[in-house]
């Protein structure tokens, strides 16, 4: 009996008619039903809030997806108030029947992965196969904790030892805020909340407001799959007005945030301080920021380096904590990948995600393109653009949040732009003496999340296992679209604190370890 073992959704097999043909459609669906109010979700209740704030589209602004109402201090405390009522009893569901729940909620999104794809199409400019993607590591992560929280729920013995009998079991640490990105919006979303709810946590949830739509989606799957009432609030709202009072609020127990390292490091600094009323101390899970590098050796096979780098860079237009920012190339083959890089990057679509020829798309709002756009003038300032590529003056003209593609060579590790994390499609290419040189280079940042590196030389590859150092090393593979289990994802030093999500050891982070020890 019991559950199949885990395995990752499949993508999509766009080789399949009706597989291409469900995406226009599904897009056309979900554009007939868009740009209503989008209520509040408190306690089982829709709650309507006077405060509004509008998620368009990125590529066609005057698009809107949805008018959000904006939870205020008031919301946010009967969010946590709810979901504080809940938690005695939803912590002592048995794991098997908490673990079922995310059971029937995979089934909610493999019965509607297209709709959810072309809502995140249409809210964040995802290209097909990424939002079907992001659907898919949702689909793992509600499948994989599922299956860790039974097992973790199983009580362990301890020792052997005559006339005792001793216990160690787990309990949900307490109400969880989960406070969540844009860029992977249903998946990373899913990912923290799906954890500590299997884990026994009431969660309260801030989707980030340019993808709240997306969010909502939450509201629906759990709805759909019987969550008692509680123990799920959605309260998008303003960072500014309730992002330090959900993370102060004294009844909250965990943080589970995604974002940029300065939230993510205000996040922490606010939550080591105890409020009035606080009985626990508070556990911050957060994953930051990443300045991704790719080394490409004197040997590698420069087919598939190039197509892994372009799609690490400038896949999802960049915006991913994963994406290739810096490429290291050995001197020795420098001016031929190079070559070779630069004429795959002029060669590329750009335009709307929405039609898939295009490979690459519209930023994610208008703050996006004006940050990306001061990133593309350091990089301009500080090296030698090999390419700026921008779409048509046709599609400038529709207002879309377009931002050229950018490459510039000529960067050293001094670098501003060898340093700070952009979160758009600008790369950085810099020259490294030898494969020592290029992991010194590779690791002088302060982020540590994902590295890559191409190279047919096992002694390299070797000495890249050993000494580039970051939380996911790819050897011949683009350093994104790490998959539940398979690629348990995060990193460390100024990327994050926490464990891997999709790993063994992440739903431990919502739980409190009880020992039990009877005299027998
Ligand atoms: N998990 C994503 C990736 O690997 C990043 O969040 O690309």
């Amino acid at each position: 009996g019991g559950l199949p073992r885990f395995a990752n959704f499949p993508p999509s097999d766009f080789t399949i008619e009706a597989e291409r043909a469900a995406y226009p459609e599904a897009i056309a669906r979900v554009r007939g039903v868009m740009g209503k109010e989008v209520p509040l979700f408190i306690n089982g209740q829709e709650v309507r809030t006077g405060d509004h704030l509008d998620s368009y589209n990125p590529a066609d602004p005057s698009e809107i997806i949805g008018s959000v109402c904006q939870a205020g201090v008031a919301e946010a405390d009967d969010a946590i108030a709810a979901a504080s009522e809940a938690y005695l009893s939803w912590r002592d569901v048995p794991a098997e029947e908490r673990a079922e729940v995310l059971l029937k909620a995979a089934r909610y999104l493999k019965d509607n992965i297209h709709d959810l794809s072309a809502m995140q199409i249409l809210e964040v400019g995802k290209q097909w196969d990424q939002a079907q993607a992001d659907v898919a590591e949702a689909i793992d992560f509600l499948e994989y904790y599922a299956r860790e929280m039974i097992r973790l729920g199983n009580p362990r013995r301890m020792g052997r030892a005559p006339g005792e009998m001793s216990q160690l079991f787990y309990q949900g640490k307490g109400v969880a805020a989960v406070i969540a990105p844009w860029n992977f919006p249903l998946a990373i979303s899913v990912g923290m909340v799906s954890a500590a709810i299997v884990s026994g946590c009431p969660v309260v949830y801030k989707p980030a407001g340019i993808s709240s739509c997306v969010g909502y989606g939450l509201v629906e799957m759990w709805k759909a799959a019987g969550l008692p009432d509680g123990v799920f609030n959605y309260i998008p709202g303003r960072g500014s007005v309730i992002g330090d009072h959900i993370v102060e609020h004294p009844d909250v127990s965990v943080i589970a945030f995604t974002g940029s390292m300065e939230v993510g490091l205000r996040i922490q600094e606010k939550a080591a301080r105890v409020q009035p009323g606080q009985q626990q101390c508070k556990r911050v899970i957060a994953e930051m920021g990443g300045k991704n590098a790719t080394i490409i050796d004197d040997d590698a096979d420069l087919d598939e380096a190039v197509l892994g780098v372009l799609y690490a860079a400038f896949g999802f237009q960049g915006q991913k904590c994963s994406a290739c920012s810096r490429v290291i190339v050995l001197d020795a083959v420098y001016d031929r990948f190079v070559e070779r890089l630069t004429e795959a990057a002029r060669s590329v679509k750009l335009g709307p995600s929405e039609n898939p020829a295009n490979y690459m798309g519209p930023v994610v709002d208008k703050a996006a393109r004006e940050n990306v756009l001061r990133y593309v003038k350091i990089a301009e300032e500080e090296g030698n653009v090999l390419v700026k590529r921008e779409v048509s003056d046709d599609l400038k003209a529709t207002g879309g949040c377009y931002v050229p593609l950018t490459i510039v060579d000529g960067i050293t590790r001094e670098h501003r732009i060898a340093r700070e994390e952009v979160f758009g499609p600008v790369l950085a290419v810099m020259r490294a003496k030898d494969m020592n040189d290029a992991i010194d280079i590779a690791n002088s940042t302060r982020f540590a999340l994902t590295g890559a590196i191409y190279s047919r030389s096992p002694a390299n590859l070797e000495l890249a296992y050993k000494q580039f150092r970051v939380g996911n090393l790819y050897l011949n593979k683009p350093s994104v679209g790490a998959l539940v289990e398979r690629h348990a994802f995060g990193g460390f030093k100024m990327s994050g604190v926490g464990s891997k999500s999709g790993g063994p050891d992440y739903l431990l982070q919502f739980l409190d370890p009880r020992l039990v020890c009877e005299n027998t």
